[in-house]
């Protein structure tokens, strides 16, 4: 590895899940605590769904991405998004499919502070499911901990599209990564 090189860039795709579980210390425990709770997480799903289209709907720039998609179908996404993160497995194809998602927003050319932004609605939902576990600290930890590992793996996404462009554009990923930390 040379002097500028990282081994976290050696580190693509769904394999960025098994890295961060192991940065947050997720648990086989954490994810027992969670799926325990996914049918609590699937009946509040509507609720949680309400207050996410309600907080984008009065913002005018959100609004632009959201106007002419048919709400009934946004709003099943967003529950069945929520409800998975209480789905008790987190493996590579979970991975996979929360990286899709990202991969869906950058597309559509959503700024990325949005989706972030709106972990501030999804929070408390997650707190409410936590507490009626069996062990509501742990489980209030657990999701904490999986709602970072999604935030970072949809972050992963932009990235990813950003890097791999640049690439393209450069012709390597060193010159790519020397360019993004000023250093060519
Ligand atoms: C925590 C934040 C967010 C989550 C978890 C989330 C989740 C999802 C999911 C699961 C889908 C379906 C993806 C698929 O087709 O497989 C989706 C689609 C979509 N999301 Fe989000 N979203 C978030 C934030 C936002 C924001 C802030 C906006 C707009 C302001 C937005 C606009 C859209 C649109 C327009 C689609 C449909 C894209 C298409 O099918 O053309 N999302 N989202």
């Amino acid at each position: 590895m040379s002097e500028h090189s990282k081994s976290s860039w050696q580190i693509k795709g769904a394999a960025v899940l098994d890295e961060l579980i192991a940065l947050m210390g997720l648990t086989a425990e954490d994810a027992r605590l969670l799926g325990a709770l996914e049918a609590t997480a699937a009946a509040r799903g509507p609720q949680m769904a309400d207050d996410f289209y309600g907080r984008l709907g009065a913002h005018a720039q959100a609004v632009e991405f959201i106007a002419d998609k048919p709400m009934a179908g946004l709003h099943k996404t967003i529950i069945e998004w929520f409800t998975q993160l209480f789905c008790g497995k987190y493996d590579a194809q979970y991975a996979a499919r929360r990286l899709r998602i990202g991969e869906v927003h950058v597309r559509i050319g959503l700024p990325v502070r949005y989706p972030l932004a709106m972990l501030d609605v999804i929070l408390p939902h997650g707190v409410a499911i936590a507490e009626t576990s069996s062990n509501p600290e742990a489980a209030r930890r657990a999701f904490f901990k999986v709602l970072a590992l999604d935030a970072a793996i949809f972050n992963q996404a932009y990235e990813d599209n950003q890097l791999a462009h640049l690439v393209e554009m450069v012709g390597g990923e060193m010159l790519a990564r020397r360019l993004l930390t000023g250093q060519a």
